[in-house]
């Protein structure tokens, strides 16, 4: 016999496209970790309907909602409070329906992009020159995150330069940041590169000099696939030391929204383990 529906709880994850989303598949695996009987939806929202695929969610019981693109500056307006992150972000992945009617929003990208570099990856952020490709969505919501753990410096390149420039300035008193376009980046060295363009989805690599990489670099895509990213390949033959893709940022952006809503921190290495063997 299922179980009553009265007794799960209902959360979703809202974008466009997420029909392919690993969220449901990581969040399931969180509940049962933890007892928590819940449901978890992928829900696809076309471009203009966000707000009223919210207000329908909510009518139908749900607790709380990730938000991914092209919803997350939607998401961060429809909150009526903002946690710091999302605040610095100007960003929300996540919502909270509180019963008293308060939306709560929140954004666990950066975060869970910290966490996956320093606990799952070992990589020391202290004093460390960071390279970002990208000005996009992506890249606002991991920036603060990133200066709080006090890296070096942070340059932020970007196709359009303006976008690159407008972002070091908005985040200029977290750090020491600065914003230029691909070209001028020849020259320089990175210790560590994160692409947060949207190239991949294009299977394209941004046109970077060739020679970026420091001694021991690492190169991080913020996406994940089932095949690693085009510019994962194109940093192993450009000498990055190590290279990874986003899939336990993923899973550890996922852990920090479950935490969000149901006050326990789940178990990200069995789910990042078991995510790789099947791609
Ligand atoms: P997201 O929310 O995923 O960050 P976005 O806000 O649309 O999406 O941002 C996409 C980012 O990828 C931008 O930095 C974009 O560069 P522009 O600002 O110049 O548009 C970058 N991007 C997309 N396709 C790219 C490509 N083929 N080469 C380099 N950068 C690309």
């Amino acid at each position: 016999m299922s179980e009553p529906r009265t007794n799960r709880q209902l959360y979703a994850v809202m974008g466009n496209p997420v029909r392919h989303s690993k969220s449901p598949a990581i969040h399931s695996e969180f509940a049962q970790q933890c007892g928590i009987a819940l449901e978890y939806r992928a829900i696809e929202v076309e471009p203009g309907l966000f707000a009223s695929a919210v207000d329908g969610f909510r009518a139908a019981g749900g607790q709380g909602l990730n938000v991914t693109v092209p919803f997350k500056l939607e998401a961060y307006q429809l909150a009526d409070k903002h946690g710091a992150r999302a605040e610095l972000a100007g960003a929300v992945n996540t919502l909270k329906f509180d019963s008293d009617g308060t939306v709560y929003g929140d954004n666990t990208d950066g975060v869970g992009l910290v966490r996956d570099l320093s606990n799952n990856h070992a990589i020391v952020l202290k004093g460390k020159r960071v390279l970002v490709l990208g000005a996009g969505g992506a890249v606002r919501g991991v920036l603060g995150p990133l200066l709080q753990q006090g890296v070096g410096s942070v340059v932020i390149a970007n196709r359009t330069v303006s976008k690159a420039q407008g972002l070091a300035r908005a985040f200029a008193a977290h750090g020491d940041v600065s914003g230029c376009g691909f070209d001028a980046l020849r020259g320089q060295r990175f210790d560590i590169v994160l692409n947060g363009t949207a190239a991949s989805l294009q299977a394209q690599v941004p046109s970077l000099p060739d020679e970026l990489f420091s001694g021991q670099a690492v190169a991080y895509d913020l996406m994940y696939g089932d095949q690693p990213m085009p510019f994962m390949v194109w940093a192993r033959a450009h000498g990055a030391a190590r290279v990874t893709d986003g899939l336990g940022m993923l899973v550890e952006q996922a852990a920090e929204s479950f935490l969000f809503w149901h006050g326990v921190r789940p178990q990200t290495e069995p789910v990042i383990e078991r995510l790789r063997k099947r791609t």
